[in-house]
């Protein structure tokens, strides 16, 4: 049977969905290949969201097809993903060596489609059409890859997003936004945790919308946190996670799930874009800096020691130095534990790239300096205040750098690493934080109880 490399860029989403396809090919009888040099398939789940990540699976694809096609010409070469979804049969006319184009609601297809380029029935295949139910077809778990994920899933609750925020692609990828029913996300994570799951992360564009339009509000729970309590009563399942969330429509419904559900862990990714309401509006963000901070401060009240991460957008179009004060302001105020932060980057076909006053690039730079430097001064800060204390993780499997250390998350979301012994794969443990690193904390479990 062949043997397939997936390399995955962008969001978690994108992660799941490669699981997702791999595990399907798995089930058909094909094996991972450790890298693309011995791969008899290679596919790049591609990400949209900015230039830069389009230009970096471009580039890959390009080198992967120089090597491949000279020395091992039947290999496959496909795109997944937006950038598939959003350029289609474009990618094949600019890299005519890429056999598959696959989009974002046709990845249950792999698997078929790969059969006919490798029995040679077709020669290449663009499939990015709309496909009814696709949302429920994110489904299969590779459980027995690695230690990381047989303790720690991504279930996928939604597609798509109906926000149309400006400056984003996201919509035009991903589509519609379409939720699976309770009961089917429900099987999934109880199969999960069956095969010893015991943490899990659903995951949406906009989880606080999921099925909005299908479930009614029932004693004043939204579906979403109706969802979140049929999970949470799943037995043998310790840690919950959600990303993300929206501030538009956040309501105190979520905020006291977060009081009421012990095993929905202190952590909460809440994307604020940008601190100023002119260029919230201007974004389509549908809120204020103030209700913003409101959210915050509502979470803190419900568990004290959350923490909180966001995303972050320099250099939108409009966007002045006062605007980009209040930005700074704002993250001073809120005190974020870690922000992704994004340059501005043109979109085709979306309304902010035709926004008067486009930010010159090295303004975009400067800011991207400036906020950097912020967020990971109160990130040093937040982080360093760990230290003598003790949490609790979730082990996870060899740190990815040092495979002599284990690395696991505490229910605020931050890595821990740690020397640990087999025996402490997969488990919930206590120990005692010692030292920290950028983003990164240390521990000792030996230590946990002097
Ligand atoms: N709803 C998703 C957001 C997906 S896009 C979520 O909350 O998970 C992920 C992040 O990319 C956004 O929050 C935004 O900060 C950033 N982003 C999106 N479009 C962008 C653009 N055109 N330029 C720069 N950053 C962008
Ligand atoms: Fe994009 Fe805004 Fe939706 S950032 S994914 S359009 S919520």
């Amino acid at each position: 049977m062949p043997s397939v490399y997936i390399k995955t860029y962008g969001c978690q989403m994108n992660e799941r969905d490669s699981e997702a396809v791999a595990a399907q090919l798995v089930t058909k009888g094909y094996t991972l290949a450790p890298s693309e040099t011995l791969a008899d398939v290679i596919l790049l789940n591609t990400c949209s969201v900015r230039d830069f990540a389009e230009q970096k699976a471009i580039g890959k694809m390009q080198n992967i097809a120089a090597e491949t096609r000279r020395a091992r010409p039947g290999v496959v070469l496909g795109f997944m993903g937006c950038m598939a979804q959003s350029r289609g049969r474009e990618l094949i006319d600019q890299l005519p060596d890429v056999d598959l184009v696959l989009g974002t609601q046709k990845f249950h297809r792999a698997g078929d489609y790969l059969d006919e380029i490798l029995a040679g029935r077709r020669k290449q295949i663009v499939d990015v059409a709309e496909e009814s139910g696709s949302e429920a077809t994110i489904r299969e778990h590779l459980l027995n890859g690695s230690a990381k994920k047989s303790v720690s899933a991504f279930v996928s609750i939604m597609q798509g997003c109906n926000q149309y925020c400006t400056f984003c692609i996201v919509p035009y990828t991903r589509g519609e936004e379409r939720s699976r029913t309770i009961p089917d996300i429900v099987a999934e994570c109880r199969q999960l945790v069956a095969a010893g799951v015991r943490e899990i992360t659903l995951l949406g564009q906009i989880v606080n919308s999921f099925a909005k339009r299908d479930i009614p509000v029932r004693d004043g729970l939204s579906a979403f946190v109706q969802l979140l309590e049929a999970v949470h009563a799943i037995d043998g399942l310790e840690r919950i996670r959600f990303t993300s969330p929206h501030p538009k429509g956040y309501g105190d419904d979520l905020i006291a799930a977060y009081a009421r559900l012990p095993k929905l862990c202190e952590s909460a990714h809440l994307p604020l874009q940008s601190g100023s309401d002119r260029i919230l509006k201007l974004m389509h963000r549908g809120y204020t800096r103030e209700r913003f901070a409101t959210i915050i401060q509502k979470l803190r009240a419900a568990r004290p020691n959350v923490g909180i991460t966001t995303d972050i957008i320099v250099g939108f179009p409009g966007e002045t130095d006062a605007d980009f004060a209040q930005t700074l302001e704002l993250c001073r105020e809120v005190r974020f534990d870690n922000a992704f932060i994004f340059k501005y980057s043109e979109r085709r076909d979306t309304p902010a790239a035709a926004m008067p006053d486009q930010v010159p690039q090295e303004v975009r730079e400067q800011r991207n300096a400036a906020l950097l430097e912020l967020i990971n001064g109160i990130g040093r800060e937040k982080y360093d205040a760990y230290v003598g204390q003790t949490v609790q993780i979730l082990v996870e499997g060899p740190s990815k750098k040092n495979a002599a250390r284990l690395t696991g998350r505490t229910r605020c979301n931050k890595i821990v690493l740690f020397e640990g012994a087999d025996r402490h794969l997969g488990q919930l443990m206590d120990l005692k934080i010692t030292r920290t690193g950028s983003f990164t904390l240390y521990g000792d479990p030996a230590i946990v109880n002097l």
